[in-house]
């Protein structure tokens, strides 16, 4: 397996792309389930967890053709509607193809999808919601079978103790564009992702009213056509890269972003002293060079517009060199701390109160072997390194490579020092841990 060697200490300065959001292209793919026409799908993010959707499509019957390093063909000409374990459980975004299987043929069989490190990942509000829509739903030996042969539009609501869900609403929406009648939403999530598969079922011929805010109202119909489309920026990565630069107080020009998607992130930038310039009609934002202290904030983080989760870990990271105390608590995965325990690791004085951490900001963090856990946290770790003095190994970053494209050669190409290489390299004291 891979690690990643990090030397510390070197200012980023430059321009780098944003690739297609991981988080709309994964139900875009699952949306092409709906119609036997072709679909082509252009800024497709090169990840595993895209390899492996297609993986699973393929799995189903359909054909999917890579065409270029972002592109993709699918057609699902015949498909069937089973889902395996050994291959649900790898990912748990596979939860998605549930509606657009019941959309398409009345039925699914998918497994029900681990849990993962940020927390249990419940399915309860996909399987209230497609009951509300006239499925029956059987969930047994750790499949989730629904008979969707009464498919009808009706109302239902979303919200859950910790808001919309996300894949909840991508599901329902794909299961109701083929259902006969109306369907209203209630409490949809409005996360870009969602509007972003919104507009690709609209081109598809889906009637969607309300894309972007919480109430959606869809008119069934008979059936979807192929289409071209291009995934939304990716504003995590953004986040992540704008982060990154203000974290080695460098000057950082992110393209191919899209402002209006990251205001809760501006935002919170702005508060901590972070001057960032944006130009929406260039989509592009620069975060500029500040040689001078951040200050401490306050973050919880919410449903879209606030403040997204899955930049928590990474502002975290950023928090922990600045002065003060700064408060961070989690109100979508009360338990997406796992980078924690690696940042103290690294010299950082954060303590835990339930599911929020107080950031005391020290002046300095130390390299040391660390492990990546999930994602998110596996970003943050890398963002720590990069201001870090001396070299920090972080093991276990096939985490990473499942929702960043080569994340270590933007940051080198900006003036990091990131050398990927075999964990046999670790340093012999460190191999154990391997
Ligand atoms: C999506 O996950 C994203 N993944 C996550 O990104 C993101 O963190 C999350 O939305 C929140 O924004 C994809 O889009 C593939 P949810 P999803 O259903 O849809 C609870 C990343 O790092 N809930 O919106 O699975 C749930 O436990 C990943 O890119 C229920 O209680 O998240 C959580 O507390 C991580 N019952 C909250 O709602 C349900 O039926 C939000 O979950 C569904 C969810």
């Amino acid at each position: 397996m891979d690690v990643f060697q990090i030397e510390g200490g070197h200012t980023l300065n430059g321009s780098v792309s944003v690739g297609g959001a991981k988080n709309a292209a994964l139900p875009i793919f699952a949306a092409t389930l709906l119609t036997g026409e072709t679909c082509r799908i252009e800024a497709v993010p090169d990840l595993t967890d895209i390899r492996f959707m297609a993986k699973i499509l393929r799995y189903l019957g359909a054909r999917v053709d890579q065409t270029g390093p972002h592109s993709w063909e699918i057609e699902a000409k015949e498909v069937h509607h089973r889902a395996p374990y050994e291959l649900v459980r790898q990912m748990r975004a596979s939860v998605c193809l549930l509606g657009p299987l019941v959309g398409r043929l009345r039925r699914a069989e998918v497994s029900l999808p681990g849990g993962c490190v940020i927390g249990p990942r419940p399915i309860d509000l996909h399987l209230k919601g497609l009951s509300r829509l006239g499925c029956t739903i059987d969930v047994r030996n750790g499949y989730v079978e629904v008979d969707g042969s009464g498919l009808r539009g009706d109302y239902l609501y979303l919200g859950g103790r910790h808001g919309p869900t996300v894949t909840g609403t991508a599901n329902m929406v794909m299961a109701a564009v083929l259902a006969p009648g109306v369907t209203r939403i209630e409490s949809a999530a409005c996360e870009p992702e969602v509007v972003d598969l919104c507009q690709m079922l609209v081109k598809m011929g889906a009637k969607i009213h309300g894309i972007g805010s919480h109430y959606l109202k869809i008119e069934g119909v008979k059936e979807l056509k192929g289409c071209q489309h291009s995934v939304l920026p990716d504003r995590i990565e953004a986040g992540t890269l704008l982060i990154a630069g203000a974290m080695t107080h460098g000057e950082v020009t992110v393209e191919n972003v899209v402002p209006g998607h990251m205001r809760a992130l501006l935002d919170t930038l702005e508060s901590c002293g972070v001057e960032c310039e944006i130009f929406p009609d260039q989509r592009q934002i620069t975060v500029k060079k500040n040689s001078g202290e951040y200050k401490p904030v306050e973050i919880i983080t919410l449903p879209h517009p606030g403040f997204p989760t899955d930049l928590q870990a990474q502002m975290l990271a950023l928090m922990s060199l600045t002065p003060g105390l700064s408060f961070i608590t989690e109100r979508i995965y009360p338990n997406r701390f796992m980078h924690v325990p690696e940042l103290l690791r690294m010299g950082a004085h954060i303590s835990m109160e339930g599911a929020s951490a107080v950031v005391k900001g020290v002046d300095q963090l130390y390299g040391a072997p660390i492990m990546a856990s999930d994602l998110r946290a596996s970003a943050a770790l890398v963002i720590a390194g990069l201001a870090a003095q001396g070299t920090t190994w972080i093991q276990r970053i096939y985490h990473l490579d499942r929702g960043y494209e080569s994340l270590e050669s933007k940051l080198n190409a900006l003036g990091a020092k990131i050398n990927r290489v075999d964990e046999s390299l670790l340093p012999s004291e460190l191999l154990e841990d391997a």
